[in-house]
């Protein structure tokens, strides 16, 4: 099967699992109490089974999916064939979810290998700490950057390939790691002038310790201090519309010697400048191949909307989801929840805990009832905002919270919170099933971002290639799909 075929039956069977599910990713999660949304947007089979649930039995539900779900991801210690069959249709959905979720890995074979780690993830992390000392980034950025440097390293070993231009540099430690110990040629392109001196005073403070933090973490054979100019910062904001080349030649302090060939990479490049990077490498005739992961998706705008309401998400120039052909001849869009779903990792969220979330947007839920009680009609735009519930803080001290954001009648009182909270206590299973489930999704909607883009990539006439690997551990890291390309 050709690499476009699998790529777009892949994406096909994610929206064909997603479809059934836009009532639930799309509702307003602030209106479930008030507008009773329960059973409306949940599909037919799930909405059927849960009128015979009597509260107490959908917290049993809740408390089954939530085990299953994280059996599935093997949080429990179990591995996927161990967990037992569905016992509900909650948990057919659940598993279907899952299998769809994740058949991209098992689809995909890297294109270079990956780098292999002895030890487990705790071990690794626990080193980072230690060598985020020396490396002045936290544990799991070093993590991040030390598995995103090999593999780029690897990939530009395939082309002969020896600069790298780093977009949305931030602190330039993918650069520096880049460049101290693979001795790749890098230009970082930053936005932000303070990252941009940040990771300049970072790299002379490196250069400086260089050899005692090599002795340190035993790498003196495989790294090398930054060469004159080999290692180069360059504040920019880069656009759609950029010139490359020009860019290049600016930030160059001799033309001598001057190797037109690039790879562009780009660690977490936030919202646009993830689609704009994947435009520029097909526009731009030196970038021969490309090693991008994305984030902050819901940065995106998009070009077509399924929702009744005018989102502000409308067909124009701007616009950069979808990006390939197939998506945009069906006029697919995903909505501002399922974007911002798609940077989420299933595997942090069980294992530090869903509970957090579900107490916040039950509180939501419960305040927009209470108001609705007063007269008091919340339109879409007036937020109440996060209000940290991680301290244990009951109704009447959120409700006490909220006031600060939003006006909130004097004449409600505590008694009235505590009352309404009393007629929504039994129900808090509902909505916390409905946050299940749509983080049990984030997964298939991030890999539809990255489909799109692979196939957009495979659109373009003088793309030979186009991979995707996850290339970190999603316990560690939520966005570990980079995609990857070269040029014919
Ligand atoms: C999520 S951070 C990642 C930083 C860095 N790659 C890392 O992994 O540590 C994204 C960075 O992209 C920069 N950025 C965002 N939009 C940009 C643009 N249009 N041009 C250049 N930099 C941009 C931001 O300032 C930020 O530092």
């Amino acid at each position: 099967m050709s690499l476009r075929n699998v790529y777009q039956s892949r994406l096909e069977a994610l929206i064909e699992v997603v479809l059934p599910l836009r009532p639930l990713l799309d509702a307003r999660m602030a209106k479930f109490y008030s507008a009773r949304l329960w059973r409306s947007i949940l599909p037919e089979k799930l909405s059927q089974q849960s009128t015979s649930l009597r509260p107490a039995d959908l917290d049993i539900v809740y408390d089954q999916l939530l085990n299953f779900c994280r059996n599935l991801y093997g949080i429990n210690g179990e591995s996927t064939s161990d967990v037992g069959p569905p016992k509900n249709e909650f948990e057919v959905l659940a598993y279907d979810i899952f299998v769809q979720a994740s058949a991209l890995k098992s689809a995909c074979v890297p294109p270079v290998p990956l780098l292999f780690r002895t030890g487990n993830e705790d071990e690794h992390l626990k080193e980072g700490q230690k060598l985020n000392a020396l490396f002045m980034m936290s544990a799991k950025k070093y993590v991040e950057v030390e598995d995103m440097s090999f593999f780029v390293s690897q990939y530009a070993r395939l082309g002969d390939l020896h600069r790298v231009v780093d977009f949305g540099s931030g602190k330039g430690y993918l650069s520096a790691m880049l460049n101290m110990r693979y001795g790749l040629s890098v230009l970082g392109l930053e936005l932000s002038s303070a990252n941009v001196a940040a990771a300049r005073v970072r790299t002379e403070r490196m250069i400086k310790q260089w050899s005692s933090l090599c002795r340190s973490v035993g790498l003196e054979s495989k790294t090398q201090p930054p060469g004159n100019g080999s290692l180069v910062f360059s504040s920019c904001e880069v656009t759609r519309n950029s010139d490359l080349d020009e860019i290049v030649a600016d930030s160059q302090s001799s033309k001598s010697n001057v190797d037109d060939s690039y790879l562009l990479c780009g660690l977490h490049t936030c919202g646009s400048l993830g689609n704009d990077l994947l435009d520029i490498f097909r526009r731009n005739s030196s970038a021969k191949a490309l090693v991008a992961i994305g984030c902050c998706y819901h940065f995106m705008a998009e070009a077509y909307s399924h929702l009744p309401e005018a989102t502000g998400e409308v067909a124009g120039d701007n616009c950069l989801f979808p990006m390939s052909s197939y998506l945009n001849s069906i006029r697919f869009s995903l909505g501002r929840t399922a974007r911002m779903l798609a940077s989420q990792s299933p595997e942090r969220i069980l294992l530090s805990g869903i509970e957090t979330s579900v107490q916040s947007m039950f509180f939501r839920a419960v305040l927009q009832e209470l108001l609705g009680r007063h007269g008091v009609h919340l339109g879409s735009l007036d937020r109440v905002g996060k209000i940290d519930v991680t301290g244990g803080i009951d109704f009447v001290q959120y409700v006490a919270a909220a006031r600060r954001v939003i006006t909130i009648p004097s004449e409600i009182s505590d008694d009235d919170a505590r009352a309404c909270l009393a007629d929504f206590e039994s129900l808090k299973s509902t909505i916390a099933v409905i946050i299940l489930i749509r983080v049990m999704l984030a997964p298939c909607l991030e890999q539809i971002v990255l489909l799109d883009r692979a196939l957009f990539l495979l659109d373009q006439k003088n793309v030979a290639d186009v991979h995707l690997v996850s290339l970190f551990s999603p316990v560690v890291s939520p966005r570990t799909w980079a995609i990857c390309a070269y040029k014919n």
